[in-house]
Order: structure tokens, then sequence, then C-alpha cells
């Protein structure tokens, strides 16, 4: 039996969700969650709200719901809250985003209005092409994280919180030049006093959820919690942290492919990825600053699947381009293509071609609400620090500094399984197989007793 084993705290009371950058992905979530709860729409592509899992030996047919197997908070569990530095409310925010329609919205206005941004913390430094309306005002950095710490107390109160995670869906910020005082957290503190340009907007929300002992995740490519400041933080608070960058359109495919080619040992020429995409966050990334940032999480994970150091002759040389278009018409419907160069058997060339016409928000909806729900999971499981487990949900996975990320989706959603196994004291499963086949190894069902008539049939043959 594992030591996490029915040690697991169960889920009692609200679990607050507060969410620095209330835009598409965040009011797509709440108005999902809230419609869900009246019985108005499904939580479809949620891990958490529809996936079993299998335990234990084949023949033992036990697949309970994950819901049902590990203490998770439930939907009507949860309050929702944020920072943003438009004032809009959720509702005018999610009819602004346009990733829902109208009519689809109406039956939850009234939740989606009642849920208004907090003033948020506002650097120009770190964000192009938006200006702000509802910002911060204090003399240092440590100042902002202060007030955020009391934003994070006075919700909880108000809201009579048990518990709460906090989730970054705001913009893709520049990244910051490296500098020491990401590297150590009294050198990290310091420079908060002295509102060190080196620290972005997203470290400071971090920054004061992780003091507060509260899980934090990123769903943005920017650094925020991948500092090792930050990480020495979770673990002196006991705080789970995740990032970087929900995996939802292109790189989900790219993390389903890449590995096929790998596993039938097909060589690659080239992959070239464009999109183009016309909401918010495409006006933020069409700035070279934030687009960078994008770039390098998009980038990274075929290297890492492919390991063209094991592989020179067949990943040594690939040509490798991504490329984003903002793109005004298009709103949040983003069309991805990939134009695939493989070659197989004799070094013949094929190609692949995808063409993902896909809806940004509505495939980043579901992961926010699995990262709330497994964060929250983490914290009252005892779990701190970077929680590799969630990789599944990430373009740029953040690991220790001496490791390689994992990015291969089937190999995440392995990690996925057999972690939450592990929390709940079952059999951790290798998949191989080989222990049905093994009387020895006791993995072999009893065989079931042959039914008269078939037993009658058999002595005929013998005889
Ligand atoms: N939708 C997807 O498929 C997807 C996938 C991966 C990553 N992301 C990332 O998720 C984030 C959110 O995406 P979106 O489509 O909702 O973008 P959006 O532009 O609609 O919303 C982002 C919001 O963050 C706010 N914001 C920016 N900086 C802030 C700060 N310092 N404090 C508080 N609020 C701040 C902006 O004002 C904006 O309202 C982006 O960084 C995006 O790159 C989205």
């Amino acid at each position: 039996m594992n030591k996490h084993a029915n040690r697991i705290p169960p889920a009692k009371g609200k679990l607050g969700v507060l969410l620095p950058g209330m835009g598409a992905v965040t009011s797509t979530f709440i108005a999902g969650v809230e419609l869900i709860k009246k019985g108005l729409g499904k939580p479809i592509g949620s891990v958490t709200q529809l996936q079993t899992i299998r335990l234990g030996k084949r023949y033992e047919n036990r697949a309970p719901m994950i819901k049902d197997f590990v203490p998770l908070a439930s939907l009507d569990q949860l309050v929702f809250g944020g920072w943003d530095f438009f004032t809009d409310d959720m509702f005018v925010a999610a009819t602004k985003a346009g990733v829902l329609d109208a009519a689809q919205l109406a039956p939850v206005q009234k939740e989606l209005a009642a849920i208004k941004p907090m003033p948020a913390i506002y650097d120009p430094a770190y964000i192009k092409n938006i200006k702000a309306a509802n910002p911060k005002k204090g003399k240092t950095k440590m100042d902002l994280a202060l007030q955020v710490i009391a934003d994070i107390e006075a919700f909880k109160k108000r809201n009579g919180c048990d518990r709460v995670v906090m989730l970054w869906c705001g913009s893709t910020e520049i990244l910051p030049a490296h500098a020491p005082c990401h590297d150590d957290l009294e050198a990290f503190e310091l420079a908060l006093k002295n509102s060190d340009p080196a620290i972005p907007p997203s470290m400071i929300y971090a920054y004061a959820a992780l003091k507060s002992g509260i899980a934090y995740g990123n769903g943005a490519p920017n650094l925020s919690v991948d500092v090792p400041a930050l990480v020495e933080l979770a673990d002196l608070t006991g705080t789970p942290i995740m990032g970087k960058d929900f995996k939802t359109g292109q790189t989900l495919m790219k993390t389903t492919i890449a590995p096929m080619l790998k596993a039938r040992m097909l060589a690659l020429t080239g992959w070239y990825s464009t999109n183009i995409l016309g909401n918010r966050d495409g006006e933020v990334l069409d700035d070279p600053g934030s687009f960078k940032t994008k770039e390098l999480s998009k980038m990274s994970v075929l290297d890492s699947i492919l390991e063209p150091e094991s592989y020179p002759d067949l990943y040594g040389h690939y040509h490798h381009k991504v490329r984003i278009d903002y793109y005004p018409p298009r709103g949040d419907a983003k069309e991805g293509w990939d134009n695939i160069d493989i070659r197989g058997w004799m070094d013949m060339p094929m190609q692949i071609k995808i063409n993902f016409l896909c809806r940004d928000s509505i495939l980043a909806a579901p992961i926010v609400l699995d990262l709330v729900l497994f964060l929250d999971l983490a914290k009252r499981a005892g779990l701190k620090g970077i929680q590799e487990w969630l990789s599944f949900y990430f373009k740029s996975p953040q690991c220790r500094e001496d490791l390689k990320p994992e990015h291969d989706l089937f190999i995440q959603h392995l990690k996925l399984k057999n972690t939450l196994r592990i929390l709940m004291g079952e059999e951790v499963l290798d998949h191989s197989g080989l222990d049905y086949y093994d009387a020895d190894k006791g993995a072999v069902a009893p065989a079931p007793a042959p039914k008269p008539a078939a037993k009658k049939k058999a002595l005929a043959k013998t005889r």
C-alpha cells in the first residue's frame, strides 16, 4: 500500500479557482462549467469528468471513472475569480471572445456577469499590443505581490473557500533575460523589493500564490513559475506547481504523430507548421517578443521526442519551422496546417498533411478544468514542487533541471494514470502483458469451468 493511499483528505468545502488573465480561455472555461452544472453542456475533452481508469488485472474488469476513483472536487464546489486589466465581467468577456454564441451563453448570463476581474499587475515591458484599463498601483513589485496575497485572502473569506488553486491564463509575456534573481529565492525577494526589471507580472502572481501555499499552474509559455527561485519557494511552502503552455491544437497533433514516426523508425526530413488565428491571443502573439516565447515552447517538442543524438541518420537534419499569423476574421477558430516530409524504406520520400480546423479555447477549457482539479488533489495528497505527472497537459512541460521533459503524449498519459494509481495505493501497470501467460507470477485468471455441453464435445473428440 502506498504512503498516500487513503490518506488524501476528501475534497470538502469550496475550492476557489483564481485565474490571472480573464479572456477567451477563462471565460469559455467558466461558462462551460456553469452550463454543465445546469445540465446544458457536456464536459467533452475533460479527462477528470469523462475518463475511466483500469485497475488491477484485465480479468478483474475494474475500470471506475477517474472522478470516482480519486477524491476530486466536484463542479458544484468551484468558485471563480481572477485578475485582468480589462474590467469586463465574464459575461462581457465571453461575448467579446465569441467562442460560445449568445444563445449558449444566455442561460448562464447571471452567473458570468457576477464575476468581475480584480485589478491586475501591468508591466508594458512584458506585453505589447494591449493597453491596461485596470492596473494595480504599487511602489515596488513586492508591494504588488502583497496586494495579490491580500486579494487571495479577501476572495477566500468572501466566498467561504476551504482551498484555492491559481492558474495563469494571461497573455503570453515577452521572456525576460536570464537574471541571478531567477536562481535563488533570497535574491528573488530582494529583487521584488527593488522592482528588478527581470521580474515579469506572472512571476509576481506565482510568488504570491506560493507564499500563500496555493498550488500554481501556468497555461502560457512565459516562464512564470519555471525558475529555480520559485521552485525553491514551492518546496519550502509544500506547494504543487506545474507549467508551461496548454497543449491544445498543433502541438497536440505533433506529440501524437512524432512518437509514431519514431516508434516505426520512419525518418523525418522536415516539418512545416503554420497557423492563422484571430483572437486577442493572436494579436498579442503578433508582437515578435511574445511570439518568440511561444515559438520556443512549440519548437522544443520534436527534438525531445525524436532524440536526434541517438538516431542521427533518421532525425539529425530535419527542418522545423513554426509560424503563427494574426488573421482577425478567424477569431478563436484557429486553422493549423502541417506539412511533414518523411522517408521510408530505401530512403523513399513521403508526405503527411494535417489541416486542423480547431477552436483554441474549446480545446483549452477542459485542460483548465482538469488542471484545477488535479492541482488541488496534489495539494491535498501532500505532493509539492513540480508535478511532472501533469506534463500531459503542457506543450513545454516543466521538469527538474537535470532531466529532459517528456513530450510523448502517450507516455504522458501513462504517467498521469499511473500516478493516480500510486496515489490510491493501486498497482502500477506496465502493460507488457507478460504476466498473463506466466502462471508463476500469479496473474493468470483461474480458467472458467467448461460448460457441460462443451465437456461432452471435448470428450467425444478425445475418443
Ligand atoms: N487557447 C489555447 O489553445 C491556448 C493554448 C496554449 C496556451 N494558451 C495561452 O493561454 C493564455 C490565454 O489565452 P486566451 O486565448 O484566453 O487569451 P486572451 O488574450 O483572450 O486572454 C488573456 C487575458 O490575459 C490578460 N492579461 C494579460 N496580462 C495580464 C496580467 N499581467 N494580469 C492579469 N491579466 C493579464 C489580458 O488582458 C487578456 O484579457 C495565452 O497566454 C495563450 O497563449 C492558450
